[in-house]
Order: C-alpha cells, then structure tokens, then sequence
C-alpha cells in the first residue's frame, strides 16, 4: 500500500494472536487477526459471546500484549506504549462515570489530570457538552440523567482527550430495548458529526447493521468475514456470516446436479432447491442452505409462482403478527419442510388466514448454499 493511501488508516491490526493459559491447556481466543479501518469510519466487530472481541479491543487499548503480531495507531506502532500514552479511549457497558461528579466535572476529569489551563478546560467541556446534545447540563448530577443522557456524557468525557480511536465494548448491552433502539440511531449520528473513528463491539446483529459503515464478523478468535453491512447481508461468505447476519430459514442437504450457473440442491422430503453459489460445489457435497424470509415471495395463486427458479407450495400452519415485521409459518405440501415467510406489505397481509394455500416463490440468487 502507498504512503498516501497509508495516511487514511487510523488503525491496523497485523497478523495479531493472543493464547490464555487455564487451567493448564492453551487457548487461542485471537487467532491472527488483521484488519485496517480508515479514518472517520464507524467500525463494528460484530461476533458471538466468547468469540475474541473485548480480548481484541483490550489489546488495541493496550491492556493486553498480544503474543504476536503488531497494531498500529494513525500509522505507528503501539508495541512499546503504554496505555495511557495511547491515542485511544474506551468506553464501558457500565460506562464508569463518577456519581458524585457533577456532568461538567466528569467531562473535565481527563484535561483535569493534564493539568490544562482552569479557563481552557471550562471552554472545552462547554463546547463538548454542546456537540454531544447536552448544552447547559454541566452543573447536574449524574444521578439526574436519563441512561441516554449518561451514555453522551460518557462519550463526551472520551471525545474531549481528542482520541484517534474511540472503543467502544457493548455499550448499549445494559439499556433496555426502546432505549437501546434511540441510542443506536443517536450513535451513528453522533459519530457523524463528530468524525472521530469508532471502534465498536457487539454481539447484537441489528446494532453492527444498523450503525456501521464497515464491520468485521468474528467467530472463535477469527474474522469470518469482513465488509459493509450490505455485503454481509446479500452477500455473506460463510454459513456462520449467513446465519448470524439477519433473519434466516437454514436448511441441510447435498448438491445433486449442476445446471448451467445453478446447483441443484436437494434439502429432503423431496425438495430440490436451485442455488446460485459463489462457491464451487461438487456433486453430493453436503450443504448448509439459507433462505431469508423476505426473500421468499408468496400468493394465493399459483400462476404468481411461475417466474421463479423455485416454486413450492403449502399451507399456513401460523401467523405471527408483528407489525412491520410479522411472520407466516408456510408448511410446504408433502414435506415435513416449514418455511418462516415475512408478511408482504401489499394488501395480501390483511386477508391471509392460517390453514390456507399458498404459492412460493424464491430466486436462485436467494438460495445461499455454503459447503459444510
Ligand atoms: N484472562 C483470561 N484467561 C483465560 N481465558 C480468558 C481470559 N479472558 C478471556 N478468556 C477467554 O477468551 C475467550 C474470548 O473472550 P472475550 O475476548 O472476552 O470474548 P467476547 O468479548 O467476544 O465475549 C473466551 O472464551 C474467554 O473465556
Ligand atoms: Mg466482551
């Protein structure tokens, strides 16, 4: 990569390991990660429980040596630097404000222990509370403010020492669901305005998606996958990326044919699904198959039916009504297969009834098939 090119990186991860030693055995739990994030970006790190993530983000913080492998901050090493004197700052689930501290001393906490100018420091909290949407707060008390507010106070507290990196370790992980829901909107728009790179850890898909401009899927200390929230989602490299990202009907079978562009993928019962992989499969190769409920199109007539690859047909076994977001269980004729199938929003969604029978329809495009 170029020099110039080189500038735009806030951070790279190179080829970092990290093992744990219990109870006597070696555990991998960062297995030779590398990833670059450009300047400005909002990045995830997206993955299960257990898979890596907070170990990751403690050794970009400089908390834990990685046993291999070098992390660079705005092009140069941290190796040989200590926490403190890292360009970084982090933010916990339980954010650790201090309580008896006004808003307007907790943010002034880290100029205080630089020793900057009294007067300089009241001008900066005064501005700093203004950008993260808190103008005149600074003489409350912690205990007066809403979760939301105490989580702008927590980044406002960070964003102060001007960080390069901003990490950020399930931060939303203790609100509750409507909150969580305004806090990640209110977010990405703050680190919008800000433009400060954000390094950001979650297990919650929908919060990655939703916020990220990039994000990196990690499963059992490695990068499944890396990319925009729309490449993971229409177009994700792995079974684990496709089952983890988003909403999915996952199926098991083997490929029987290959036709043309297409495989033949038989999931049982009868049902041979047509697939497009970006995988070269062989024939009788066991396959992990998933269908997103969105992506299956369905009618009371069968004639609707006659422009897709796969055409199924069946009857409603259950609605799960859900606003926006509801659901039609489909038993597919002479199969044991059931299908999750989201409700159309054209009118058909006032009328279905369970017990009815219905058309599917689902392109090759749509039928992701991974080898096992
Ligand atoms: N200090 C430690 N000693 C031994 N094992 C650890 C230690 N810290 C974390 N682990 C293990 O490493 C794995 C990754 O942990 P962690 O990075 O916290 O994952 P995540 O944040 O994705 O949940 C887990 O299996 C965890 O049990
Ligand atoms: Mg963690």
């Amino acid at each position: 990569m170029s020099n110039t090119s080189n500038k735009d990186i806030d951070l790279a991860i190179r080829n970092v390991t990290k093992q744990y030693t219990y109870q006597g055995k070696i555990f991998t739990a960062v297995d030779k990660v590398s990833l670059e994030v450009p300047k400005g970006a909002f990045c995830s790190i997206l993955g299960p429980s257990g898979c890596g993530k907070t170990t990751l983000l403690r050794m970009i913080a400089g908390f834990i040596e990685p046993d291999h492998g070098d992390i660079l901050i705005g092009n140069k090493s941290m190796m040989d630097v200590a926490p403190n004197k890292r360009p970084v700052n982090m933010i916990f689930q339980h954010l650790a404000l201090f309580p008896m501290m006004t808003v307007g001393e907790n943010v002034a906490y880290g100029l205080m222990r630089r020793n900057e100018k009294r007067s300089d420091i009241l001008q900066k909290v005064k501005n700093m509370l203004g950008r993260v949407g808190l103008p005149g707060a600074s003489d409350k008390r912690i205990d007066q403010l809403s979760g939301g507010q105490k989580q702008r106070v927590a980044i406002a507290r960070s964003l102060i020492l001007d960080p390069t990196l901003l990490l950020l370790d399930e931060p939303l992980g203790a609100l509750d669901l409507k909150l969580r829901e305004h806090m990640k909107l209110e977010l990405k728009q703050l680190q919008a305005e800000i433009g400060t790179t954000f390094i950001y850890i979650t297990h919650d898909q929908s919060e990655a998606l939703v916020m990220s401009d990039f994000i990196g899927v990690m499963n059992k200390g490695r990068f499944e996958q890396l990319g925009s929230p729309q490449d993971l989602y229409y177009r994700p490299n792995s079974a684990f990326v496709a089952s983890f990202v988003g909403n999915n009907n996952g199926l098991s079978g083997y490929t029987s044919e290959k036709v043309g562009d297409q495989y033949k993928i038989d999931v049982g019962s009868g049902v041979c699904l047509r697939a497009i992989s970006t995988y070269n499969l062989t024939v009788r190769q066991p396959i992990s198959v998933f269908l997103r409920p969105e992506h299956i199109d369905i009618s009371r007539t069968k004639a609707f039916a006659k422009d897709y690859a796969n055409q199924l047909s069946g009857k409603i076994a259950d609605i799960l009504f859900d606003g926006a977001n509801s659901t039609i269980f489909v038993d597919i004729s002479g199969t044991g297969l059931s299908l999750k199938v989201a409700l159309p929003h054209t009118g058909l969604d006032m009328s279905l009834v369970p017990g009815e029978q219905v058309f599917l329809g689902i392109s090759a495009e749509h039928v992701l098939a991974f080898p096992v």
